[in-house]
């Protein structure tokens, strides 16, 4: 490996949702054993560093979204020992862990919380953002939950109100209590000694409110045009992106470059890249993530659209990351495959893979798992339990890990009931069975990663689009160096042809890795075919 690699840019990370990854002590609910005992196949992929949903004492009302204890380990995931010997494992293979900090917002049942509202004068009334209702027993301002309904909570005790971005079990903190902050700050401090590499920032950006907490317009600004959220009909002037957030990244990359290559990268609350962008580079974040794949329509045309756009707003030496799948969202193999064909997503991940920005992969994305689906009273995610059947929430990607054809999908022992139905075609989608098969998707996301690895074009070369603008077709090169790599990705159930211009037709190209061919005679000249749904990497 060359002496410039650095993990966070050059590497792949893996999200874990650790409720549905490996479930080692029976009761049905993923665990930090678990998950130690998966590292070899992690290794075995070749991912760099794993991303691990919050793992915090939390009654789960969002499941862990919700911390109740920012310096331990729930029991029900193990405790701090098995959490210092997943780190020591991980590290031995050469992973990486980033924890997830939730810290626009803490559990109800957080002691800070738990105090704050037992008096108005109480020491950690403070903490949160605590106001009176108005004379006429209206909120305080018209800020509204993402989760459904208005933002602020009626408490009898003290008659005030609380906001809460989230759920009323959510409420948010006081970023502005000098207290706060600096409690906070050292959060990211005890993870960090205890051997953490990074951390993924939940809801950074909504961390400070603007004083006064004025009233946010309302018109028609929505988010995405078939919304079904008052939410996303109202313009997030101040109870998001304030300029106090500037100074605080600041202070947080700062203690983070105190330590050896450490990594933050932050999920930006509502808004496109060019917000993102904003938040990353020097100072800032080393990442903001960009969800514009997770929206965008299997045309070649729309991807190469998002890439160019991202490219175009980040600031000079901040790095780009791409995004398929995370906890969510619809799974991509539910947004984009036909039944069990897994070919869309060959093309899919070839793409993740050999982009230029650090790929994210989330568990089970590998082996194409689809999204499940419940019924009414199946439903887990508080977002699904408010808007059903409109939206019928986030469980669906959420579903035990398909580790083999044993029952429970080898995620539990047999007997025990998982938290989430696992799905229905485990016992022909799994790891085991794909691991035995050359050609499946997860033996392609292997050779693809090992392309990554061997090639440093794939990684910080420079990205060239070649063809671009049509629905089917979309081919790039990735260079640096003496290496030229050619990507030609088809986006077709047909046969397709990719039209090199003069210079690269003059080129000989050699197969380096197609989901369609396992071999293939140099080719010059200006026309290379394409299969159906094909993925070619040439090399010159
Ligand atoms: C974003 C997380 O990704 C989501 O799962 C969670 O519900 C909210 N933030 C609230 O923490």
């Amino acid at each position: 490996m060359d002496n410039n690699y650095l993990w966070w840019r050059d590497g792949i990370i893996y999200q874990i949702y650790p409720r549905s990854f490996a479930d080692g002590n029976g009761d049905g609910i993923g665990d930090l054993d678990g998950i130690t005992a998966r590292l070899d196949y992690l290794q075995d992929l070749g991912v760099d560093a794993i991303w691990l949903s919050p793992v915090y004492p939390s009654p789960d009302v969002d499941f862990g979204y919700d911390i109740s204890n920012y310096l331990d380990i729930d029991p029900k995931f193990g405790s701090l020992d098995s959490f210092d010997y997943l780190v020591a494992q991980a590290h031995e293979r050469g992973l990486r862990v980033i924890m997830d900090l939730v810290l626009n917002h803490t559990s109800d049942q957080h002691p800070w919380f738990i105090e704050s509202r037992k008096s108005r004068d109480n020491p950690f009334r403070d903490y949160y953002l605590w106001r009176d209702p108005k004379p006429n027993g209206d909120p305080p301002n018209n800020w509204l939950s993402c989760f459904g309904g208005g933002g602020w909570e009626h408490d009898p005790v003290t008659g005030q109100m609380y906001f809460h971005m989230f759920t009323k079990e959510q409420p948010d903190v006081n970023w502005r209590n000098p207290a706060v902050r600096q409690y906070m700050l050292d959060v990211f401090k005890f993870w960090l000694d205890r051997g953490v590499d990074g951390f993924r920032l939940d809801v950074f950006n909504a961390y400070y409110k603007a004083e006064g907490l004025p009233d946010n317009p309302v018109g028609s600004f929505s988010l995405a045009p078939l919304s079904v959220r008052p939410f996303d009909r109202m313009q997030h002037l101040y109870d998001i992106d304030q300029p106090e957030m500037i100074p605080l990244l600041n202070d947080i990359r700062a203690l983070l470059d105190s330590y050896p290559q450490t990594y933050a990268v932050g999920e930006t609350f509502l808004g496109g890249p060019e917000k993102a962008a904003r938040y990353c580079g020097e100072g800032k974040l080393h990442a903001a993530f960009n969800f514009e794949f997770t929206r965008s329509p299997w045309w070649a045309r729309a991807f190469y659209q998002s890439i160019e756009r991202w490219e175009k707003a980040l600031p000079d030496g901040a790095w780009p990351n791409y995004v398929l799948n995370n906890h969510d969202l619809p799974r991509s193999a539910t947004r984009y495959a036909r039944g069990e064909d897994d070919e869309r997503l060959k093309v899919a991940a070839a793409l993740l893979l050999t982009l230029r920005g650090t790929p994210f992969l989330y568990y089970g994305e590998e082996i194409g798992m689809r999204d499940i689906r419940l019924t009414r009273d199946q439903v887990k995610d508080p977002a699904g339990q408010r808007y059903w059947p409109l939206f019928k929430g986030r469980d669906g990607c959420r579903s035990p890990m398909q580790w083999s054809a044993a029952p429970n999908a080898g995620f539990a022992f047999p007997g025990v009931e998982p938290w989430l139905p696992v799905h229905p075609n485990y016992k022909t989608r799994n790891v085991m069975a794909q691991q035995a098969d050359p050609d499946s998707l997860l033996n392609w996301y292997k050779r693809l990663v090992a392309a990554r690895k061997a090639h440093p074009a794939l990684r910080t070369g420079m990205f060239l689009p070649v063809t671009y603008g049509t629905r089917f077709v979309f081919s790039y090169l990735r260079q640096l160096e003496g290496e030229t790599l050619l990507v030609a990705l088809n986006f077709s159930g047909r046969r397709q042809q990719l039209v090199l211009g003069r210079e690269l037709a003059g080129r000989s190209w050699e197969l380096l890795l197609s989901n369609k061919r396992s071999s293939m005679a140099p080719v010059k000249g200006s026309l290379i075919p394409l299969e159906p749904n094909e993925a070619l990497i040439l090399t010159a």
